[in-house]
């Protein structure tokens, strides 16, 4: 069901007719729908087998956790997507399994249907064997998105001019929380936190933390909880932003760079699209 309608939201984004105004590639939407064709040619599963079959993480291979996380989560993954997908994984594995030896809280702000906070507490138990969620906070409406800014809109076709607008729209991502906290059932020390990003920051406890994953791919959602987080990061803290490479999201990395400079906050990015920040 959570698969159909995740789908039905793609659907919507790329299945839109070609034409009209802009050349090749001047519209995200359509790179990111000729790299899906191209994808969807290509004998996927021999290239990420190739590519990752030899990496592990935590000692277990890292495409046999992915696969599962993937379905224990029920989680979609567009062919446009795959590589990032696991890589991006990968990454956030290590930077959660570095803040494990750091004093701290730790955090996911946008969890939808769980995999990548799965992911990182299935890494976090293989590394250390009797991991089950303590201080692991997991932060999302689970009602889907908020109203999407300016900052969020990308150009889209639309007949002869372009349009602007956001990428997905209000309420869409809009999950069972029933169905997500399931996901978790073996990590009983995760702590949900349901409601929209800022007010919903106001209930997690007062204490300092240790790593944040922000992946709520709007602007406002991620300048808040950078806001919230960064000042209250230990020494060494990781904040990783999955979106700032996005080309659908593109509010994600104006919020990420203007906290950053505003703060003279150094940080990288990655391959996958991440940004990443250690205090
Ligand atoms: C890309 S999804 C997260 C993906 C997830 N980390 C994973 O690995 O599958 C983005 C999530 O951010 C949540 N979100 C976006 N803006 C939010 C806000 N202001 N407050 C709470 N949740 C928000 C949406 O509900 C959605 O579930």
């Amino acid at each position: 069901m959570l698969r159909e309608i995740v789908r039905s939201v793609v659907r919507r984004l790329f299945e839109a007719p070609p034409g009209g105004a802009g050349g090749q590639g001047s519209f995200p939407v359509d790179d990111l729908r000729a790299l899906k064709e191209r994808h969807e040619r290509a004998p996927l599963d021999l290239h990420t087998g190739i590519l990752f079959r030899d990496v592990a993480i935590g000692g277990m291979g890292l495409l046999e956790l992915y696969e599962s996380c993937i379905r224990e989560s029920d989680t979609a993954v567009s062919p446009w997507k795959t590589f990032a997908r696991i890589q991006g994984a990968a990454n956030l594995a290590r930077y959660f399994l570095y803040s494990l030896d750091l004093e701290g809280a730790r955090a996911e702000c946008g969890v939808f249907q769980g995999f990548s906070a799965l992911f990182a507490c299935r890494a976090a138990a293989l590394k250390a064997g009797r991991y089950g969620g303590e201080g692991l906070h997991l932060i999302d409406s689970f009602e889907g998105f908020p109203q999407p800014q300016p900052e969020d809109f990308i150009p889209i076709r639309g007949g002869n001019e372009t349009k602007y607008a956001p990428a997905f729209v209000a309420g869409d991502a809009a999950v069972s929380f029933e169905q997500v906290r399931s996901v978790f059932r073996a990590f009983p020390g995760v702590q949900f936190h349901r409601g929209f990003i800022p007010e919903v920051l106001a209930q997690l406890p007062e204490t300092s933390w240790a790593f944040v994953h922000i992946d709520v791919d709007l602007h406002d959602p991620t300048l808040a909880s950078l806001d919230y987080f960064y000042p209250r990061m230990v020494k060494g803290g990781v904040i990783v932003c999955d979106d700032y490479g996005s080309k659908l999201f593109p509010g994600a990395r104006k919020a990420w760079e203007s906290y950053c400079t505003e703060n003279g906050i150094a940080f990288v990015t990655l391959e996958t699209g991440q940004s990443v920040l250690i205090k």
